[in-house]
């Protein structure tokens, strides 16, 4: 239990029921000077309840408060000031987390489930660094969510249908290879799909042909369905690799194709309710009142829309994990589909859209500009990847050449850089995409992180740490590392709370940092009296640093 949490405790003897422990508590501040103590309380709330003017309650707070946990309790103006027993804090504090390991600042499971829809790539079309964004950020998302004590669903939306796929076929049956789609799915069938454009400029009758081919494919034309599933199976397994890489998994790859059968009941629901309107030929529901542009259900031609089958996937998630949120971990630029979406399921009378979420982030820029596949400015993932473990592998020939399971560890540190570097900053900022500063292993990335765990790792191995407990100690850098493990309990509920993993890649940097410090000035393999208990304090570092890191899809090896 963290130390605020101890402190609105003690408070709450004192108080009674006028505020909750939960109010209490998060009205605890930290005094702005050192010299005012670790922790104030203000007393303005209760002023009102006590009738009495808030320095006077503060007064007799202070003489009513005691506990082992403060050597000092004062009354300062409205604040209840107290000082922290540094000794018992960090006993208490170091010793939890040795206790319950990686559960520490675990939530009880709450039997609540959360799906979030992430990554989401398209079907014979690269994986952009855009979905390497959203799968990154969507898998923290879901890991902290879990540690909050949710059950996850993860939900891969294939963009798996489509118009393209109808050109496609043209494409593959006119100029494919079905050896070199094989061998290379993606780039194979990118490149027809680039073919057939330029081809289509001079020839535009290619396109009814595409247009033609994929009506064969929505009518369950055999060839045409084959067609498409050895598309999606090729392009999958690509992707696949991808998600190996990083270590990500997906509880259904439901994609758009999966609602074709699912769209008439929303429709028929929509024109239940009155919200069709015609449009052009086309049926939109009308979001005017909102100030949104129309949602379009139905082409003029009766196709549908991206639209379309996402209310289908809404209704049919909600019927299947009865979920109490959902997140959409997709860029910004659809944040007016997704406003679309949730307006319209509210006219639709469903309430579970209070719990839906746009979880949007910025754009991977190139000099500045965004990346665009037909502009030829794009980057495959696969090769990034592959880069940053080639470049840790370099280092650890340099650094450390006898180690064992180097290609694992260089593999753990190449993707860590890259995942590191998506996740250190507020998702919703852009990020220019530079491959010298996501493969940079000092100063603020995953491999420092990792580095500092594997270098506490190695204090326990050197000093033989026996799993004593920590026994307190009063000095400062002792006291850095203790406030920081005292904060992860915090740091899991706001991340969680604000869906934003950045605030644990922080953490961890800062963490890592305050260990730094403290390595620095003591000497932890001394040895004397105290050893062991110095080495269960790095012991709990390791703890945190490695359960830090996998909420944030990153792994800690012990060695490095
Ligand atoms: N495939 C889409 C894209 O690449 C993202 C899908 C996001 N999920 C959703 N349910 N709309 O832009």
């Amino acid at each position: 239990m963290s130390y605020e949490r101890k402190y609105a405790e003690a408070l709450s003897r004192v108080i009674g029921d006028e505020l909750t422990l939960d109010q209490i508590e998060a009205l605890i501040e930290k005094p702005k000077h050192e010299a005012h103590g670790d922790l104030a309380f203000p007393c303005f709330q209760l002023a009102k309840a006590y009738r009495k003017a808030p320095v006077m309650i503060a007064t007799d707070i202070a003489n009513d408060l005691n506990d082992e946990l403060f050597t000092k309790v004062e009354a300062a103006g409205p604040y209840v000031n107290v000082f922290l027993s540094r000794d018992v804090v960090s006993q208490e504090i170091i010793n939890t987390v040795l206790d319950e390991q990686a559960d520490y600042a675990t939530h009880a499971t709450r039997n609540e489930t959360i799906v979030t829809d992430f990554s989401s790539p398209n079907i014979a079309k690269p994986f952009s660094m855009g979905h390497l964004r959203s799968t990154v950020i969507g898998n923290a998302i879901n890991q902290i969510a879990r540690k909050n004590g949710y059950d996850v669903v993860g939900i891969n939306h294939l963009g798996d249908w489509g118009t393209q796929f109808g050109k496609l076929m043209v494409a593959y049956k006119k100029w494919g290879d079905e050896e070199a789609v094989r061998a290379h799915p993606i780039a194979e069938l990118l490149k027809l799909y680039v073919h057939f454009h330029e081809e289509a400029k001079t020839q535009p009758e290619l396109e009814d042909e595409g247009r033609a081919w994929f009506k064969k494919l929505e009518d369950g034309n055999e060839e045409a369905t084959e067609l498409w599933t050895w598309f999606r199976e090729e392009s999958l397994k690509e992707f696949q690799k991808v998600y190996d890489l990083l270590g990500v998994e997906f509880d259904s790859f439901n994609g758009e194709a999966f609602y074709n059968d699912k769209m008439d009941r929303v429709v028929a629901m929509l024109e239940e309710k009155n919200l069709l309107v015609e449009s052009e030929g086309a049926m939109v529901v009308s979001l005017e009142d909102e100030n949104l542009p129309p949602c379009l259900i139905k082409k003029k031609d009766g196709a549908t829309l991206y639209a379309t089958r996402d209310l289908a996937a809404a209704v049919y998630r909600h019927e299947t994990y009865n979920f109490v949120q959902a997140n959409y971990v997709v860029g910004g630029e659809q944040a007016l589909h997704f406003k679309q979406l949730f307006s319209v399921l509210r006219k639709l009378g469903y309430d579970f859209v209070d719990g839906m979420h746009h979880v949007p982030f910025g754009l991977i820029l190139q000099e500045g500009k965004k990346m665009s596949t037909r502009k030829g400015r794009i980057v495959l993932l696969e090769e990034v990847l592959k880069e940053a473990i080639e470049k840790a592998q370099a280092n650890i020939a340099q650094k450390n050449p006898e180690l064992a399971n180097a290609d694992d560890v260089a593999r753990m540190v190449g993707v860590g850089a890259v995942i590191f570097h998506d996740l250190k900053n507020e998702r919703i900022n852009n990020i220019e995409f530079d491959l010298d500063s996501m493969l940079k292993f000092e100063g603020e990335t995953g491999p420092y992180v990792q580095y500092t765990n594997a270098r506490a790792n190695s204090l326990l191995r050197k000093g033989n740490y026996d799993g004593s407990t920590f026994t307190g100690a009063n000095d400062d850098h002792t006291w850095g590392v203790v406030t920081m493990l005292n904060a992860f309990p915090h740091v899991i509920t706001r991340a969680h709370e604000r869906r934003e993993p950045s605030i644990i890649s922080r953490y961890v940097l800062d963490l890592a940092q305050a260990f730094n410090k403290y390595y620095g000035h003591v000497r932890v393999l001394e040895e004397d009296a105290g050893k062991q208990s110095r080495l269960a304090l790095v012991k709990a570092v390791t703890i945190v640093l490695t359960e830090g890191l996998r909420l944030i899809g990153v792994q800690a090896p012990e060695e490095m």
